[in-house]
């Protein structure tokens, strides 16, 4: 009698754990071995938007590019520093500890277009990072046209499994549904819905 006690007790325990087992690859796609990482510049919120709206989607973590002075917050004032950062060569840097990436298996990478290239934080963050392989892709927002980012971008991330990116023009980040309809089939292209 006690043998077959401890026959039905091993056959509960082994089901109790294929169950649990089973209900842990149930969590979603989003789990501990495929995160998510998002990392943004926003200079006036429009990216920064797309970025929210990501990280709740994919569940994932969210990291903003500082930079070590502010640009200006003046449209024509922000355009002079930028350009005159891009002709000399020398963009100013960023500040605070940049994210660890070895936790995350996707990183997207957004920031605005200036003047049809990535804003200057953005170029200085590639510049500076070696992606280790990991698989990345990039979104960015634009008044009304993106010109050369995506080619500029892809010649900037190094060392990356570069996925296709999300390109947007301010419109699409204003109008909820359009911009719930564009971020969904991005991610779905990247396997993530
Ligand atoms: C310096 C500067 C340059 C810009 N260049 C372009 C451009 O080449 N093409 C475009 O469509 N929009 C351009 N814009 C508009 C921004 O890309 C657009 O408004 C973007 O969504 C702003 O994003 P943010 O709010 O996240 O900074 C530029 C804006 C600034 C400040």
């Amino acid at each position: 009698m006690k043998k077959i006690a401890k026959i039905f007790l091993c056959v509960l325990f082994i089901s109790i754990s294929m169950i649990s087992c089973s209900q842990g690859n149930k969590g979603g796609k989003i789990s501990n071995t495929n995160k998510t990482l998002i990392i943004y510049y926003s200079a006036s919120g429009t990216t920064e938007k797309v970025a929210k709206e990501l990280q709740r989607k994919t569940k994932g973590d969210i990291y903003f590019i500082k930079t070590n002075m502010p640009y200006s917050t003046d449209q024509e004032v922000l355009g002079k520093e930028m350009a005159l950062e891009r002709e000399n060569g020398n963009i100013r840097e960023l500040s605070g500890e940049l994210p660890d990436l070895s936790n995350y298996d996707l990183i997207l990478i957004g920031g605005p277009v200036w003047s049809g290239e990535p804003s200057n934080p953005i170029q200085k963050y590639l510049s500076i990072t070696d992606f280790n392989g990991k698989k990345v892709a990039g979104f960015w927002t634009a008044y009304g046209e993106p010109g050369d980012y995506a080619n500029v971008f892809k010649k900037l991330v190094k060392n990356v499994e570069l996925h296709e990116g999300l390109s947007l023009i301010n419109t699409d980040v204003s109008n909820e549904k359009e911009l719930e309809s564009k971020i969904n089939t991005w991610l779905s292209t990247l396997g993530i819905l």
